[in-house]
């Protein structure tokens, strides 16, 4: 067992004794698994506070958060700017669950923003936005199935969960027919009778299965960057061969823009490949933070949405107090005609090519990914030294050293930097960060790597 006194260079006792506690009253010790043990060892860091680009753990470590809530704070911790909103907001009282001023303001903002977006629709989460896109897409054209890739994550819903996660490739059956494999215990057949699942980044393999089911599908529904198996950029043309597809075939394409929105551009993912979707949905950068969700899309398919045709309801959507947060991060990403953008894609470019270097300097065989400012670090295999790209949850699944990342981020702590330690996710960077910070990242990935701490990767004697 690595105890708390072996950590490098920084104590973290507090934490040890949180997860102590916790773990008394808390399943796991924690409110998501992959914030337990299954990532952090052998506790995980109980982060207390952040500010700008940095996060800073029970003990008053400092860290430079390239994890930023998942991707969520796209301003970093505490703008000042966001918390006077929030401040401002909050002093006229949390909660409406009425009509209000400040959701026609921010759907004016997404709808003058996003391509393709005519009418919004709040939610709180990512799975709920996703549970209602489903809805509204089965609602909408009176088709039950869908067709969801492998490797895609889209919230944890029934209907969705199913190969999202990373699996030994054996058992994942042939590429011409994916075995489905349920994300979880509790789903019962039935919810994922409708789940057509098909490989990403091959059209040949869409098509086919919307000509083995014509007329019965209700949407292609897709991630436009694969963001759950690390960072896989869609193929040229790809997303426009999606586009294409639904369009011959007469179904929806469902664009979840989770992750991408409003972090690869204002416009997300589709403004950066130039496609359009009949329905989007947002999460994550869209609340800077706070718990604010959306679907958008084309006014006649989003006015399926009404009472007595498709429901969607919540006592939190569009949260006043919340949306003032989110127009106001919206007006900050449009400031300057995508200066702000600009700016993340310099530092990723910056940090990308660092860590590249790092890899080769130090011989580890390894590949850095990235669409924009979000990117990962694939450690290959032994034996998988000769790959040159992860294109796919099956490359994901076949190549790379999840448990070799693992310990690379733990180490990664001990040298300052804060990153998800799941291979599957990924780094984001924030608009507070600098290239002073990109060096930082790039000399604690080296000093990982260097002799000297090379024993920090490579897996521990005793556990
Ligand atoms: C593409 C995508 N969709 C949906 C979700 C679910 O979002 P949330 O965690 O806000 O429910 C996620 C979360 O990571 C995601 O990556």
């Amino acid at each position: 067992m690595v105890r708390n006194r072996d950590r490098v260079g920084r104590r973290t006792d507090r934490s040890e004794a949180l997860y102590r506690r916790a773990c008394a009253v808390l399943v796991e010790g924690v409110s998501s698994p992959s914030r337990g043990t299954a990532n952090y060892h052998p506790f995980p860091l109980f982060m207390e506070g952040g500010e700008g680009g940095e996060i800073i753990d029970a003990d008053g470590n400092r860290y430079l958060d390239i994890m930023l809530g998942y991707g969520a704070l796209i301003h970093g911790h505490a703008h000042p700017r966001l918390t006077a909103a929030l401040r401002e907001a909050a002093e006229r009282g949390a909660l409406r669950a009425t009509a209000n001023e400040t959701e026609v303001e921010v759907a004016e903002r997404i709808c003058r923003t996003i391509p393709g977006a005519e009418r919004v629709r709040f939610a709180n989460t990512g799975t709920e936005a996703a549970m209602g896109a489903l809805r509204l897409a089965r609602g909408y054209t009176g088709r039950r199935k869908f067709i969801k890739f492998e490797g895609h994550y889209h919230g944890w819903s029934d209907p969705f969960s199913v190969s999202s996660n990373p699996l030994p490739s054996g058992a994942i059956g042939h590429y011409n027919d994916p075995i489905p494999i349920p994300d979880s215990s509790g789903i019962t057949p039935g919810a994922l009778e409708d789940t057509i699942l098909v490989p990403w980044n091959d059209a040949d393999r869409v098509e086919a299965a919307l000509k083995r089911y014509p007329g019965q599908i209700a949407a292609i529904v897709t991630e436009p960057v694969m963001a759950n198996m690390g960072v896989i950029s869609p193929g040229a043309g790809y997303l426009a061969a999606l586009r294409e597809l639904a369009d011959r075939h007469d179904t929806l394409l469902y664009i979840d823009e989770t992750v991408t929105g409003f972090r690869l551009g204002i416009g997300g993912a589709q403004g950066r490949f130039g496609v359009q979707a009949d329905i989007v949905t947002f999460g994550k950068a869209l609340g800077a933070g706070f718990p604010v969700a959306a679907i958008a899309g084309r006014a006649e398919i989003m006015g399926a949405m009404r009472w007595g045709g498709v429901l969607h309801y919540g006592t939190q959507n569009a949260n006043p107090t919340l949306l003032a947060v989110t127009g106001n991060s919206i007006d900050m990403l449009n400031e300057g005609n995508g200066e702000a953008y600009r700016r993340l894609d310099a530092l990723a470019d910056q940090v990308t090519a660092g860590l590249r270097r790092v890899m080769a300097e130090a011989a580890v065989p390894a590949l850095v990914q990235n669409v924009g400012p979000m990117l990962q670090i694939f450690f290959l295999l032994p034996g998988h030294e000769h790959v040159t790209a992860i294109g796919s949850f099956r490359d994901f699944a076949a190549h790379v050293d999840r448990e070799r990342f693992n310990r690379f981020a733990h180490a990664m702590f001990d040298q300052g930097v804060y990153l998800s330690p799941s291979a599957a996710l990924h780094s984001v960077l924030a608009t507070v960060h600098t290239p002073q910070d990109m060096d930082r990242i790039i000399a604690a990935a080296r000093a990982v790597l260097s002799n000297g701490q090379r024993g920090l990767i490579e897996p521990p004697a005793d556990v």
